[in-house]
């Protein structure tokens, strides 16, 4: 398996291959930055067709953490976790405490969380051998689950993106098609249908569709359509790598504004959906909720109120990114990476 001269490969520190026989623990660490302070970033289980996949995976999540961290103005550098595994079927008490074990090993170098396929009963678990991990459900100062923050700020964000784009003060009568009704999405699909907005939604998960339809009198469609629902508003809230090139052809939305992380699957992807005239809201940039809610546990911070501090700034950041990408004609992922990347070499 090539890694130093893989695609996604971007000068990551440090990337642990971490096995475990007795328990079938197969997981990639990847530890992408700590300029800004220990990286951090959650845990993904999921049943990767292969190794390659995983890796692609964690490289791109890990880098992404690092952008996400530093434009949300946290001291805390990028990393992330990748467990090749069936959150369904395979996940165990004694696997997740060999997680636990390989996290250790990095002594504080990363820290862990919660991300797709694992949650906060899972991170209880894994504190049991390791104390470099947050997002835990008890104990002091604990965070449990991230996704109602990120919620409420892709709800905030999107908000910005339509006062800009469609010039309206509210959502009331628009149009958004939510991909993934999970932790994130389902939130969402709260925080929207109670702001007056139209939901179209999908899930691979029928019960999930169901849930949301009768909840929020959303629209069902099927996995397949929703990149090309009629809407205003696009809200990835599944996986990554949604936006291609096909997909950016097809979509009949002007506004991509959701939680998934690593939406566009390629870098160019950000200048073809620019070309098309769609509003990409940067995912590092708007998916931050959770990760500020994680770091004010890391930080040992007591007060909730630090969280919405930080939730205004990220929001204050992201009305800054699109009105500048506006005013010199780039997609607003340009601008939001250069963001991160003066906050970087500041820190340099
Ligand atoms: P989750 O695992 O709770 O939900 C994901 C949902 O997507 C599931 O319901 C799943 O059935 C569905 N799904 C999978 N493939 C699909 C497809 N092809 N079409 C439609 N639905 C599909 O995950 P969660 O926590 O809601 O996260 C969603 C996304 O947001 C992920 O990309 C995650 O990395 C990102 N994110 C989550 C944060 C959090 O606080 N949970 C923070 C920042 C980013």
């Amino acid at each position: 398996m090539i890694v130093f001269e893989h695609r996604d490969f971007d000068e990551h520190e440090r990337i642990v291959f971490a096995r475990d026989a007795a328990t079938g623990l197969r997981a990639i660490i990847a530890v992408h930055s700590t300029r800004l302070g220990p990286a951090a970033g959650g845990c993904r289980m999921w049943p990767y067709a292969s190794e390659e996949d995983a890796l692609a995976d964690v490289l791109r999540l890990s880098r992404g953490m690092t952008l996400k961290n530093a434009v949300a103005g946290l001291d805390l550098g990028g990393g992330k976790a990748v467990i090749i595994a069936d959150p369904k079927t395979q996940k165990t008490t004694e696997l997740l405490r060999a997680f636990g074990r390989a996290v250790d090993d990095l002594g504080g170098r990363y820290i862990t969380a919660e991300d797709v396929g694992v949650d906060v009963s899972d991170m209880e678990i894994v504190r049991e051998t390791t104390r470099w991990v947050a997002g835990l459900g008890r104990g002091l100062h604990a965070s449990g689950d991230p996704s109602p923050v990120t919620a409420r700020g892709v709800f905030e964000g999107l908000k910005l993106a339509v006062g800009q784009r469609l010039g309206l003060e509210n959502l009331e009568g628009v149009k958004v098609a939510v991909q993934g009704l999970g932790h994130v999405g389902r939130n969402l699909c709260r925080l929207l249908h109670g702001a007056g907005a139209q939901l179209v939604v999908s899930d691979v998960d029928e019960a999930r569709v169901r849930a949301v339809v009768e909840e929020h009198g959303a629209s069902a469609v099927p996995v397949a359509s929703i990149v090309t629902a009629d809407v205003d508003v696009f809200a990835p809230c599944a996986l990554g790598g949604v936006l291609d090139a096909e997909a950016i052809e097809t979509l009949r939305a002007t506004i991509v504004a959701g939680a998934a992380n690593n939406q566009l699957a390629t870098a160019e992807d950000a200048n073809r959906l620019h070309r098309r005239g769609i509003l990409y809201v940067p995912d590092f940039a708007l998916n931050a909720g959770g990760i500020i809610n994680v770091a004010r546990e890391i930080a040992g911070i007591a007060d909730p109120a630090w969280v919405d501090a930080k939730l205004q700034g990220m929001l204050a950041n992201i009305d800054v990114i699109l009105r500048e990408a506006q005013e010199r004609g780039v997609s607003p992922q340009a601008i939001a990476e250069e963001f991160a990347r003066r906050r970087l070499a500041a820190a340099q």
